[in-house]
């Protein structure tokens, strides 16, 4: 069939994007569903940082590509072989399918599946090739098995969760990359615990996410910490304790205070090193860095060695959350029912295709937490 999808030819666009242009809507051929996968139509679409970080070249990937990688949808059509899901059905999408056969997945970390790593490099879906074409017949690469800034898609049925039909698909399209990535770090990377001093670093859809998870995790001070003001005024309205400006060169010894010598839980949601740095400098000992924003390919972040035992710090990346989707996007859906985690507060403009170049320029003047594109 034929649909209109936003398509990245190639990176480095200069900014403002809205000018240089880097997502061009074209008219794209897609497939049939094959065996184990199916279309879904796009509801909402989330600009993410990650789509920027391919866009400006910090995170790369096979071009040319149908970016998004986190939405919601409804199912038009299943492949041969799906049996536990229907045309109608309402679902989120997951940007990191999983075998369920290879040691990540029997080791219960379906989020750093190995078959799916290899897929994703190569912008392929998990069955093997693409069912992406330009107007001209060439295969255009999917992201991360997802490519929702489109009409439609065709995913593996491991890149979808079912979800009910109670709340808004505008909605539930950020359950899928933000709410997971950020809840998920705060709740399985970091544990946070009811009394937890918790300070979060970068404060954007992944970031805000975090925070609030460690808020629903119980923390008793939460402490939120960015470069853009604009920021840290919302950080205060969602519940954070204290807010931070790191622009700030005494940043580190006023949390410091304010915890009474740092805090257990440092969650990094920025993929800046400096970030991650403000984020170690602030635990206490015994404390603990996750970090979940991705920094740029080869940085290094040098960490003083014998901390590490004397004062037993310890760090952890976290990727998606170290989330089992099928299990956390409904037990965050329910939280967010009952009005505990309330991530749509994220949730800024819908735009539509001809607004996504002028999108990405707002997600990085900080004008815009999550906006949504509705195809
Ligand atoms: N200290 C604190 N905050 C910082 C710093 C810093 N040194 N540098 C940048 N920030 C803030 C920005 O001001 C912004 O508010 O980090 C925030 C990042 O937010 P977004 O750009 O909206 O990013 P988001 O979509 O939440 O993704 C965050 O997760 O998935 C990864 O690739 C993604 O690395 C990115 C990260
Ligand atoms: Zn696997
Ligand atoms: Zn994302």
């Amino acid at each position: 069939m034929k649909m209109r999808a936003s398509v990245l030819r190639e990176i480095g666009a200069e900014m403002p994007y809205a000018k240089s242009v880097p997502l061009a809507i074209e008219e794209v051929e897609l497939d049939p569903p094959g065996p184990g996968e199916m279309l879904v139509k796009i509801i909402g679409a989330g600009l993410c940082h990650s789509d920027l970080s391919v866009i400006n070249g910090s995170r790369p990937r096979p071009l040319p590509v149908v970016l998004g990688h986190e939405g919601a949808g409804e199912v038009v059509e299943v492949g041969p072989g799906i049996r536990d899901i229907k045309a109608g059905d309402p679902v989120v999408f997951q940007f990191s399918a999983s075998c369920g056969r290879c040691i990540r997945c029997l080791e219960g970390r379906p989020q750093i599946c190995e078959a799916h790593a290899v897929a994703r490099a190569k912008g392929d879906l998990m069955g093997g090739g693409k069912r992406l074409k330009d107007s001209t017949g060439a295969p255009i690469n999917h992201q991360t098995g997802v490519s929702c800034f489109a009409e439609y898609a065709v995913v593996d049925r491991g890149s979808v969760v079912k979800i009910d039909s109670d709340i808004p698909l505008e909605t539930a399209a950020i359950f899928g990359c933000a709410v997971m990535t950020g809840v998920g770090a705060a709740l399985n990377a970091a544990r946070v615990a009811p009394g937890d001093k918790v300070a979060v670093i970068g404060l954007g859809g992944v970031g805000f996410s975090a925070m609030l998870g460690a808020i629903l995790g119980g923390a008793a001070q939460v402490i939120a910490v960015d470069i853009n003001p604009a920021k840290l005024g919302l950080a205060r309205q969602l519940g954070a304790h204290h807010t931070i400006d790191a622009r700030e060169p005494d940043h580190v010894q006023q949390i410091k205070d304010l915890t009474g010598g740092g805090v257990d839980v440092s969650l990094e949601g920025a993929g800046v090193i400096p970030a991650l740095k403000t984020g170690y400098d602030i635990l206490k000992t015994g404390g603990q860095l996750v970090t979940v924003g991705l920094s740029p390919q080869g940085a290094d972040f040098p960490i003083p060695a014998a901390d590490l035992v004397s004062r037993e710090i310890a760090v952890r990346g976290s990727y998606m959350g170290s989330c089992v989707p099928v299990r956390d996007i409904p037990k965050y859906l329910e939280a967010f029912r009952q009005g505990r985690l309330p991530v749509d507060r994220l949730i800024g403009e819908h735009v539509g295709f001809d607004g996504v170049n002028a999108g990405f320029d707002k997600l990085v003047s900080g004008e815009a937490v999550r906006q949504i594109l509705t195809p």
